[in-house]
């Protein structure tokens, strides 16, 4: 089996953001959400993989390397335009080679890992095993409807879902897709959609397996997907001070502590990760809070949040909570009068006061 990494797309809304870096690289708890995709391949066995890249291709290249460090080894499959799930898969034909593979949304986590349901297909002789979880707004995904545990219909982003199991975005193919991606057509948004050429194998009585899965899932499109992803992945972190403490900190549960982090005069409370070569000085780290290297946190409180590497926080009066910041951003009190509130944000930026 191979795998494929589908890590190109816009992540419109993910701006400001993704108008200088791709979604997939964010980190969750200081690790790219991509990675944690590659991890789920190696460790299901899976070790030649293919990752779709688009605009950010370089961010990509650049941060995932040869594959090497993962155990694994990598071709890049350069996408044109985000043309749709399909298309991607359809542009990969010639590195999965007849082979049948796992596609795998790069920006997708699963808890459970992939491992069990690898061997499931191909114990299974399936020609499509799809993943699904009952979600609260199936709108917001494809919707599979079942009956006799058979799958009959697929829709993508439906106004009425037909139930609430949603599309999670890892699937499993034999070669026999590609004969259904060659027969179908772009949607009324203009995309080549993965789930309709699932669809017409149903249609032409393929075997297409539903596995339910019961662990957390996230398609961390939105900022409150990330938030719920970083929480639910620190949790999974053993303790670790890799940094130098100062004897007036105080470091409560689960925390972190990457090399070379300089922490002085703070308080901590895990979960939390705090980067390389981060200084925490005269602050508050509250749980579920991630931030990257070469940071600065100092005389100000964050909690429930992610910052990104090269970020300087200082000299703030409130808590900081719920936030994404971007890399190399400087949040800050103002010295000049008249007392103000100063903003020099980039497009598409959201600030709650
Ligand atoms: O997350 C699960 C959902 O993923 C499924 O329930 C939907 O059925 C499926 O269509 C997909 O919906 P999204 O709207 O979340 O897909 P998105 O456009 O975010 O793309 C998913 C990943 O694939 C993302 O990492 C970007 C990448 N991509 C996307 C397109 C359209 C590509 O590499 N190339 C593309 O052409």
């Amino acid at each position: 089996m191979k795998g494929l990494i589908l890590s190109g797309g816009k992540g419109t809304r993910l701006r400001p953001i993704t108008h200088t870096g791709a979604k997939q690289l964010i980190p969750v708890a200081n690790r790219p959400i991509l990675f944690y995709a590659i991890d789920a391949l190696t460790q299901a066995g899976i070790h030649e993989i293919g990752i779709i890249v688009g605009d950010t291709a370089d961010e990509v290249r650049a941060a995932v390397g040869d594959g090497s460090k993962f155990g694994a080894t990598i071709t890049f499959i350069p996408q044109e335009a985000p043309l749709g799930l399909a298309h991607a898969v359809g542009i990969a034909r010639d590195f999965l080679a007849g082979d049948s593979f796992v596609m795998y949304l790069g920006d997708n986590l699963i808890a459970q890992g992939i491992g069990t349901l690898v061997d499931e297909f191909q114990r299974s002789a399936a020609d499509t095993m799809i993943l699904l979880a009952r979600v609260p707004e199936p709108q917001r995904f494809g919707v599979a409807e079942l009956e006799d545990g058979r799958v009959i219909s697929l829709v993508e982003k439906p106004s009425v879902p037909r139930s609430d199991l949603a599309l999670v975005g890892v699937y499993l193919f034999s070669p026999l897709i590609f004969e259904a991606i060659d027969a179908i057509e772009p949607s009324p948004r203009g995309e080549l959609e993965i789930t309709d050429a699932i669809q017409r194998m149903i249609d032409t009585g393929k075997r297409v397996l539903p596995h339910i899965i019961e662990g957390w899932w996230k398609d961390t499109g939105r900022l409150d997907d990330i938030l719920e992803a970083n929480r639910m992945i620190l949790d999974t972190l053993e303790a670790r001070c890799d940094g130098t403490v100062g004897e007036d900190v105080r470091l409560h549960g689960k925390v972190v502590v990457e090399e070379g982090a300089t922490l002085r005069n703070c308080v901590v409370r895990g979960p939390a990760i705090i980067g390389s070569r981060t200084i925490v000085d005269n602050a508050y780290i509250g749980p579920f809070t991630s931030i990257y290297f070469d940071c600065l946190v100092r005389n100000a409180e964050i909690e429930n949040s992610i910052v990104l590497e090269g970020t300087r926080i200082h000299d703030i009066a409130g808590k900081i909570d719920g936030s994404l910041i971007g890399k190399e951003c400087e949040v800050c009190k103002s010295p000049a009068r008249p007392t103000a509130v100063r903003l020099m944000l980039g497009d598409h930026s959201r600030v709650e006061l």
